[in-house]
C-alpha cells in the first residue's frame, strides 16, 4: 500500500520534529519514497543529514537553492507526491496554508499540489485553542485537508495539556487510509466482526474463547487501506483500535448479533472473523458465585448465530475454524449459512489459528472452488479474502 509512493513528508519548527525521523523511516521501510521538506526553523530542532539518512533522499529546505531535482522547479515535487503530509504542523505553517501564503518550498509544494493534503498539528495547548488557530483548521478542513487531530499530554512548557503531537501509529494509519481512497474497495462498506466474545457466569467471570481478533483486526486495515468504509464489530481484545475505522465494542453474542444487525443494514459485505460462542450460561448470577459449593453445574442454552440470523442484500463471508476434516466441514458451514465465501482455518496447523502472526486457510467459494493458500502473515491473508471479496461484487 505504500509502497512506490511519492510521500512529501513537510516538518516544521516544533519541538516534536525529532518524531518526524520516527515516521520518514516507517514510511521508508514501508517502501515509500520520502520526499522530506522542511522548514527553515524545522532544521534548528533536526538536522536534515538525519532525514536524509532515514529516507535515502535529498532534503529540501532552501527554495533557492538548486539542492535536488525538485528545488529546481517549485512545483515538481507538488506534482510527484501522492500524498503531503506535514507532521508535525505549527500554528505558523497552518496559517500560512490557511492564507495562501507560499514563502517557502513547503507551503509553495502544498498551494501548487493537487494530492491531498494531511496536517499532524503540534504546538502549546494555548496556540491551539487560541481562535484564530482553530479557524484556520476548520477552513483548511473544509477544504478537504485531512486533520490528525493532536493528542492530551506532556508539552514543552512542562505542563500537560492538548496539542501533542498525535501517535507515530494514528499518523501512518491516516496516511494508508488517505492512499487508499481511490483503491478498489473505494465507495464500499464493510462490516468486519473480530475477537472472542465473553459470555457472563456471574459479575466477575465469564465463558470466552482464545481468539486474540489479530485476524479480524488485519481484515479491517487491510479493507480501510483500500478505501471501503469499515465498521469493526470486536469483542474484547487487547488491540489498539484500528485508526480511520469505527469501532463498536461488544462482549456477548447477543450484543454482536445487534451491532451486526444495525450495521449490516447499510453494508456491502459482512465478514464474520469473530469467534463467537456457541453457548451462553442460561442466567448470569447478580452477585459473585461464592465456591461454598464443592460442585458447580451450569446450564448453558445456545447463542444466535449471527450470519445465519442477519438477513440482508449483502456479501457474506465466514470462517471456520477446525481441528478436523478441514474442508468438509467448512463447505457445510457455507451452505448451511448460506455464505459467498468461507476461510477454513486448521487450528492445530503450526503458525496457524489463535495469538498467531501468521494464518494458513483455505478459500472455499459457492461454487465450490477450493483455494489453499500458503503460510502467510495475517495481513496477506486478509488481502487475498478482501482480493476474493471485489471479484464478488
Ligand atoms: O458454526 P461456526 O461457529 O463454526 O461458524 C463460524 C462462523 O460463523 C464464523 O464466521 C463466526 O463468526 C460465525 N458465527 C456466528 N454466530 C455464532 C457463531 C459463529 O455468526 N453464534
Amino acid at each position: 500500500m505504500l509502497a512506490k509512493k511519492t510521500i512529501v513528508l513537510g516538518i516544521t519548527g516544533s519541538i516534536a520534529a525529532y518524531k518526524a525521523a520516527n515516521i520518514a523511516s516507517e514510511l521508508t521501510q514501508a517502501g515509500a519514497r520520502v520526499e522530506v521538506v522542511m522548514t527553515e526553523s524545522a532544521t534548528r530542532f533536526i538536522t536534515p543529514l538525519t532525514l536524509r539518512s532515514l529516507t535515502g533522499r535529498p532534503v529540501v529546505t532552501d527554495m533557492f537553492e538548486p539542492a535536488t531535482e525538485y528545488s529546481l522547479e517549485h512545483v515538481a515535487l507538488a506534482e510527484a507526491a501522492n500524498v503531503v503530509v506535514i507532521a508535525p504542523a505549527t500554528a505558523n505553517t497552518i496559517a500560512k496554508l490557511a492564507a495562501g501564503i507560499a514563502d517557502d518550498m513547503l507551503t509553495c509544494t502544498v498551494l501548487a499540489t493537487n494530492a491531498p493534503v494531511i496536517l499532524a498539528p503540534a504546538m502549546h495547548a494555548s496556540m491551539l485553542q487560541n481562535p484564530v488557530t482553530q479557524d484556520n483548521l476548520a477552513k483548511l478542513k473544509a477544504r478537504g485537508f485531512t486533520i490528525v487531530e493532536p493528542g492530551y499530554g506532556h508539552l514543552a512548557s512542562g505542563k500537560a495539556g492538548w496539542g501533542r503531537l498525535a501517535d507515530i501509529e494514528t499518523i501512518i494509519g491516516t496516511i494508508k487510509q488517505v492512499l487508499g481512497r481511490k483503491d478498489d474497495l473505494s465507495g464500499k462498506r464493510i462490516v468486519v466482526t473480530a475477537g472472542g466474545t465473553q459470555e457472563p457466569i456471574d459479575p466477575v467471570r465469564h465463558i470466552g474463547n482464545r481468539s486474540s481478533g489479530k485476524m479480524g483486526y488485519a481484515v479491517a486495515e487491510a479493507a480501510r487501506d483500500r478505501g471501503a468504509t469499515v465498521t469493526l464489530i470486536s469483542a474484547p481484545t487487547s488491540l489498539p483500535e484500528p485508526v480511520g475505522t469505527v469501532v463498536v465494542q461488544v462482549q456477548t453474542a447477543s450484543q454482536m448479533k445487534e451491532a451486526v444487525a444495525k450495521a449490516a443494514a447499510r453494508a456491502d459485505v459482512l465478514i464474520m472473523a469473530a469467534a463467537v460462542a456457541d453457548y451462553q450460561p442460561k442466567d448470569t448470577a447478580k452477585n459473585k458465585i461464592k465456591k461454598e459449593t464443592p460442585d458447580l453445574t451450569l446450564e448453558l442454552v445456545r447463542t444466535p448465530d449471527i450470519l445465519a440470523e442477519v438477513k440482508g442484500d449483502f456479501i457474506r463471508v465466514g470462517f471456520a475454524a477446525e481441528s478436523e476434516n478441514l474442508v468438509a466441514n467448512a463447505k457445510q458451514k457455507l451452505q448451511k449459512k448460506q455464505l459467498d465465501l468461507i476461510i477454513a482455518n486448521d487450528i492445530t496447523s503450526t503458525g496457524s489459528g489463535f495469538g498467531a502472526d501468521t494464518n494458513q486457510v483455505t478459500l472455499i467459494d459457492r461454487k465450490g472452488k477450493v483455494e489453499s493458500l500458503p503460510l502467510l502473515t495475517k495481513r496477506e491473508v486478509a488481502d487475498r479474502i478482501l482480493d476474493k471479496v471485489v471479484k464478488l461484487f
